[in-house]
């Protein structure tokens, strides 16, 4: 299928050129708002002629640096190239290519952490600046000039809306039967005219399955042909099982107890090999007629969605491995019914995920023993990927479970600490944690209880007793409501950087 088949709005077909004609468009200090989410719908032809002219700018003696703002992470071929061309100058708000998250820590970008939830808004209020271009990947154009998105909405209203020019890349690779799976929903506000977001079960539709843009400013419009960044998985391992065994055997529990409905609550889960787990382990679990709300769509839900454990699947974006993906392909016409795609601002909104009782599921790097959250930090100073949409549905959910390994790197570290070496989510949005040690249910336990329970049941037996230890001296050193031992705190993390193993 070639682009003129795509773009069935005659105006644009004369606006048709070279990603590097239209890298021409986007002069040094831009503001960029790219498509793009957990490596789905990103720019595939742009970034790469972005970072030609960068690098042909920079060799010229000139300046070349633009400030890129997207939904969530995208892959090699945006963040990477670009990158590596030392073409971004500012980055917001979510990263995972190792290139860009080398220079954010070299100090090269500047990287804006932020909550998933809150960048459409901070872009309408203006606290993020002029949004000067926007390239957004989309499927195809209407007859009527409206766009049919492609594998990840993110916040493409948003900058369609806001950006004073638009180029679009055309990907004439996915499916152009994706077409209506999307539900754009175009009634946010700003306060103090906000009203209720009317979404009242996770599978309602409230928007319309198109894009809308100003013909006047698509100043571009270039084609690609290339699918999405392969999210390959490992198969779980032994640990990721075991968590994934005790969530599932909670859950019954909490429905036995009568604290969860017996149909059950909408499912969050975060990327990555655990989440996955969950959800492979919800395949063989007792549950069924489930329903995912969630920002990414990855490889397990699309299993469950399969094999009709789960009914239908709302997030902001698809991401998955080659095989899920050739699978997702093959049967659209199955899951186009059971998809839908909304903006990141809908997938994510705090008000939607408390009205609908969310189980959110979120990996992390460290706990402490009280419960404070990183998801972010290594060692307190190294940015790995970002909050992501983890806040948006701790603080938010029916139940906020954060998963981890009890160790990292062999063993030499304890990723359960006395104290975080960096917060993202605080005491008071925790209430599971889970390693492959066991479960530890905070709900209603005050610091103290709490400490003792993270200590018993998620920390690792090499570190058990220190920890123990820790919490014991601290108590008794003039003991407050969260007793620590504040020079000695962070000395775990100080040790490794010294000797390389926390246990030394
Ligand atoms: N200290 C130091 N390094 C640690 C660590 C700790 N306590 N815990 C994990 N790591 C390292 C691992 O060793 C690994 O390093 P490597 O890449 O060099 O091998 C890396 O962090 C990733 O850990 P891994 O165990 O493979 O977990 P993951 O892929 O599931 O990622 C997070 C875990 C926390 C990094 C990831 O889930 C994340 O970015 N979360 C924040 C965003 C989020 O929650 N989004 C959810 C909504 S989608």
């Amino acid at each position: 299928m070639s682009i003129a088949d795509r773009v069935r709005y005659p105006d644009f077909l004369s606006r048709i050129m070279t990603a590097e004609q239209a890298a021409e468009l986007i002069p040094h200090g831009t503001n960029v708002g790219m498509s793009g989410f957990t490596g789905a719908g990103y720019p595939k032809a742009l970034p790469q002629a972005i970072a030609a002219r960068a690098r042909a700018e920079h060799a010229a003696g000139k300046p070349y640096r633009i400030n890129v703002w997207t939904g969530a992470s995208t892959a090699a071929e945006c963040d990477g190239v670009m990158a590596e061309a030392q073409a971004i100058g500012q980055r917001l708000p979510f990263n995972t290519d190792p290139t860009a998250r080398k220079a954010v820590n070299a100090g090269e970008i500047d990287f804006i952490d932020m909550h998933l939830s809150h960048v459409a808004q901070h872009a309408w209020f203006g606290f993020l600046g002029p949004m000067h271009v926007a390239v957004v990947e989309v499927l195809g154009v209407t007859e009527d000039g409206r766009l049919i998105p492609s594998t990840a909405v993110g916040n493409n209203k948003t900058w369609l809306e806001i950006a004073d020019k638009v180029i679009l890349e055309v990907n004439t690779k996915p499916p152009a039967k994706m077409e209506g799976m999307h539900d754009i929903y175009y009634g946010t506000a700003i306060p103090p005219r906000r009203v209720p977001i009317s979404l009242t079960h996770a599978d309602n539709r409230i928007g319309e399955p198109y894009l809308r843009v100003d013909p006047a400013k698509v100043v571009a419009v270039v084609e690609t042909h290339k699918g999405d960044r392969d999210n390959v998985f490992a198969t779980p391992d032994e640990n990721s099982n075991k968590i994934a065994s005790y969530i599932i055997d909670f859950l019954v529990h909490e429905m036995k107890m009568g604290r969860l409905p017996r149909e059950m609550l909408p499912i969050q889960s975060g990327v990555g090999n655990v989440a996955n787990a969950v959800l492979a382990g919800l395949l063989t679990g007792p549950f069924e007629n489930l329903l995912g709300f969630t920002e990414v769509l990855q490889d397990g839900m699309l299993d469950l969605l399969r094999a009709g454990k789960m009914t239908r699947a709302s997030a902001t974006a698809i991401s998955l491995s080659g095989a899920a993906y050739k699978d997702f392909e093959d049967h659209i016409d199955f899951y186009r019914d059971r998809i839908i795609l909304r903006p990141q601002e809908i997938s994510n909104h705090p008000e939607l995920v408390r009205r609908l009782g969310i189980i959110a599921m979120n990996s992390m790097i460290e706990a402490d023993i009280y419960g404070n959250i990183n998801s972010t930090h290594v060692m307190g100073t190294g940015m790995m990927n970002g909050i992501g949409g983890s806040g948006d549905f701790a603080r938010n959910g029916y139940l906020s479970f954060f998963v981890t390994p009890s160790v990292a790197k062999d063993g030499k570290i304890s990723c359960i600490v006395p104290m975080c070496s960096h917060v993202d989510h605080t005491e008071h949005d925790t209430q599971i944690i889970v390693t492959e040690q066991g479960l530890a249910d905070l709900r209603g336990l005050s610091p103290k209880q709490r400490a003792q329970v993270i200590i018993d049941r998620c920390a690792h037996p090499d570190y058990r007793d220190r920890l123990q230890d820790y919490f014991d001296r601290a108590r008794l050193k003039g003991a407050q409501h969260t007793p620590h031992i504040l020079g000695e705190a962070l000395s775990w993390h100080e040790r490794f950087m010294e000797t390389g193993d926390m246990r030394v």
